[in-house]
């Protein structure tokens, strides 16, 4: 499988693309690979001249700052960043403004004991801030590991929006245990809502002991609640990703905390062990049981979270491992949209998905059938016996039944069949029943997301910003098609960091994207618009919704009255539609003659300045009127960069000319006229002599052929490199032709001069 390696981005020898192809899982066969291109790919440097990144780090701190947590307040413009030993305020508008900064260190001690314990002073034992969640106007609830002792206490804002200054409440200070991991690196949620902290989280030193937890914040009461410890039908080592407090029903009495995590599944195979992505939900005025499950949840259920994409002969390919989950507001508060992030266990390839979620759905599974282990082979079957009343899961609410104030209310039945009963057995699957968007192989795998939903021309967009393991950002249009269809196109690709994304805000006020890493904090604008091209056709062909060719340049699209001035066709991308003065601009491309010695090579250029756009050749031969287009085949091999002839013959004189084709929109953008020079004419010339030393007057390849693309593979070079030196070699060999062509000339030229002043009498 040392193929698959090559299968990037998708710069690749479209012949070698053809190959690759075949030994791909059936997932992306379907698709249009063009598409995963990105049509704007920006490298750090490349974003910080243009003016694109801003960044932060703490100059101060001797190992990086580790940035793994971020509390955006959008009215007033500050962001707040968790990081070792400190919290920083930072202006949201420019980030290298650190409007002030706290030290937060861990108590000595615990240092001392951390050390000991055989953990590493520099990664584990000091105070990582993990938790900074808003508890009132001027108050911020922060969390911090303290060296594997967590504590938590409040940051104070002040009431002064022109002078802020952070003060950290040291008399406050609380023991963090069920409110923060004591672990850096563990995953971990947490949610404050109405005074109280939901958090999945471990509370021992070695993290086995996990929870999903609620405790008072507001009140010095000791009290908590929790799920059942060291009992895998409730948790079994789990993951957690995000946690939300979603309102059920008008009633408050139904309002329910959502966790989303993943955990080795009870249900697989014992053999091989599988991870599972999984919703759970409780009841907020859940207190317990009274007589059993007394200070346990006596609402907790949970279901399978799917996100797996249909092959053929049933064959799923399944994205198991959740990795982040966002949750996108719309007009109804109980229903919003649930985005996730997956990813695959398979040993085999990489994959990322992003699969999508209705409330509806979630809410289906939680009143669908119970799973139960049962038979003689004690398998995981759906459970068909009688159901207590109230229906486990249900919150307790006076106005429905007067009996039932609380959990305490619940009759026993109930609570043993909670506590048998924690899983549904039917899924939760996602929108469409399929991911919304998939990538294999890619290099990177994709950690984290944030959704925006973008007003354009024609319509409203739900455009995703991912962040990467190696330090990418992503940002991907959703455009939807008939037939519930939709088609994702990747914008752009931004090099934002070299280690991975650990936290992602966005801020529509400010049209800005912060995003953290382990190193440093960044904020990128939402849109680099002037980057896709300076004609109103690469502007449309974009089909960016954040932006539309204003008259004069591609610039960020605002939704305005003014509906003529602004030119944007996300939908089609169709540059026909919205821009003047296409005009046939082939007749001005340039004719360039090139050279080609017969039964030899030869290389014509022509590169798109988009991707995603695909090439076509066309082809005219000499004396003839017909033109045809070229395809890959024998002698002829496309590639990325141009047109490679294989072995010329006199059929191959003739105008040679490429277009690029996006969508509907076609252009021009290279014309050659190829002359071929007899074999015979080239033979006795000595032009090796004047070859580059570093060719060593060797010549381009005289073919490519199958054992050559299985020699890449040998060598250990990239199809990218490969491609790329064959060009390179192309480029200096029509050099030498040119050079060999004007010496044949002016060889012809000197000898009808010497006819005509013999050598020995001096020229007049
Ligand atoms: C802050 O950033 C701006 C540009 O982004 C730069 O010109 C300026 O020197 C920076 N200031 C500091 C103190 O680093
Ligand atoms: C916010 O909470 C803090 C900490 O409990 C408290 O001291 C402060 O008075 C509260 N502020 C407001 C405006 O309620
Ligand atoms: C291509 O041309 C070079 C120089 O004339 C020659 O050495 C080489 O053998 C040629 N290749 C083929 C396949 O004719």
């Amino acid at each position: 499988m040392r193929f698959v390696e090559f299968w990037k981005t998708g710069h690749i020898c479209p012949l070698l693309a053809m190959l690759l192809q075949l030994l791909l899982p059936g997932v992306i066969a379907n698709r249009v690979w063009n598409q995963y291109i990105p049509r704007l790919q920006l490298s750090n440097t490349e974003l910080r001249s243009k003016n694109s990144l801003a960044m932060f780090w703490d100059n101060g701190a001797e190992v990086h700052g580790y940035y793994e947590v971020m509390l955006l307040d959008e009215d007033r413009g500050w962001l707040l960043v968790g990081g070792r030993d400190h919290v920083y305020m930072l202006d949201s508008e420019n980030l290298n403004q650190t409007i002030d900064k706290i030290h937060w260190p861990a108590g000595r001690e615990h240092t001392e004991r951390c050390k000991h314990a055989g953990k590493n002073l520099l990664t584990d034992c000091a105070n990582f801030v993990r938790l900074l969640q808003p508890f009132n106007k001027t108050h911020v609830f922060a969390c911090g590991t303290g060296a594997y002792h967590p504590k938590c206490t409040y940051i104070d804002l002040g009431h002064n929006v022109e002078e802020p200054a952070l003060r950290l409440l040291s008399s406050s200070v609380e023991s963090g245990r069920g409110k923060c991991p004591f672990s850096p690196h563990e995953p971990f949620t947490a949610r404050l809502t109405d005074g109280d902290l939901y958090a999945g989280t471990s509370v021992d030193f070695m993290g086995n002991n996990a929870a999903i937890f609620r405790s008072s914040v507001h009140t010095t009461s000791q009290h908590y609640i929790r799920t059942e410890a060291f009992n895998d039908h409730w948790l079994n080592e789990p993951e957690f990703v995000g946690s939300y407090s979603i309102p059920d029903t008008h009633s408050v009495d139904d309002d329910k905390v959502y966790f989303f995590f993943k955990e080795t599944a009870v249900e697989s195979n014992q053999l091989d062990k599988r991870i599972y992505s999984r919703v759970a939900r409780v009841c907020k005025n859940d207190i317990g049981g009274k007589r059993s499950l007394i200070n346990r949840w006596s609402t907790f259920l949970k279901a399978r979270l799917v996100c797996s994409v249909s092959g053929s002969g049933g064959m799923d390919t399944h994205f198991d491992e959740l990795e982040d989950i966002f949750l996108l507001e719309t007009k109804d508060p109980q229903n919003p949209v649930i985005y996730g992030v997956f990813s695959t266990s398979s040993s085999v390839f990489r994959g990322s998905a992003v699969c999508v979620y209705s409330m509806a759905s979630i809410r289906a599974a939680f009143n669908g059938p119970f799973a139960h282990k049962e038979g003689p082979d004690y398998r995981w079957v759906e459970y068909k016996g009688r159901i207590p009343y109230p229906r486990p899961g249900t919150c307790p609410s006076e106005t429905y039944d007067p009996l039932h104030k609380s959990t305490r209310d619940f009759p026993d039945e109930v609570m043993s069949f909670m506590r048998g009963h924690q899983m549904m057995w039917e899924p939760v699957v996602p929108i469409h029943r399929r991911p919304l968007f998939t990538q294999i192989n890619a290099p990177y795998r994709l950690k984290k997301l944030v959704v925006d939903k973008v007003d354009a021309e024609d319509g409203q967009y739900n455009v995703l910003h991912l962040g990467t393991d190696d330090g990418k950002v992503l940002k991907v249009v959703s455009i939807p098609k008939e037939n519930w269809e939709t088609e994702e196109i990747i914008l752009e690709e931004l090099s934002v960091f070299q280690s991975p994304i650990l936290s992602m805000e966005i801020s529509t006020k400010r049209q800005a994207l912060f995003v953290s890493s382990a190193d440093a904090v960044a904020r990128l604008p939402l849109q680099r618009c002037e980057l896709y091209g300076k004609a109103c056709a690469d502007c449309c062909l974009a089909r960016d919704p954040y932006c539309a060719w204003d008259g004069t340049t591609c610039t960020n699209y605002f939704p305005t009255n003014k509906r003529r001035s602004r030119r944007q066709d996300v939908r089609y991308g169709d540059p026909w539609s919205q821009c003047q003065d296409l005009g046939d601009v082939s007749e001005e491309i340039e004719l360039k003659v090139v050279y080609g010695v017969e039964k030899n090579s030869t290389f014509l250029e022509c590169m798109p300045s988009s991707p995603q756009a695909t090439v076509k050749w066309i082809m005219q031969q000499r004396h003839s009127q017909s033109t045809k287009e070229l395809l890959s085949g024998e002698d002829i091999i496309l590639t990325k960069r141009g047109l490679l002839l294989q072995r010329i013959t006199s059929l191959n004189a003739g105008v040679y000319s490429c277009t690029a084709h996006e969508h509907s929109f076609s252009r021009t953008l290279a014309r050659y006229e190829l002359q071929v020079i007899p074999e015979e004419h080239v033979t006795n010339t000595r032009i090796t002599q004047h070859s580059d030393p570093k060719v060593g007057g060797n010549y381009a390849p005289s073919s490519l052929s199958y054992k050559d693309l299985h020699l890449i593979g040998v060598s250990g070079l990239t199809a990218d490199e490969y491609c790329e030196q064959l060009w390179y070699r192309e480029k200096r060999k029509q050099q030498k032709l040119r050079t060999l062509k004007w010496k044949q000339r002016s060889d012809s030229s000197k000898a009808r001069v010497r006819r005509q002043n013999p050598p020995n009498k001096p020229l007049q």
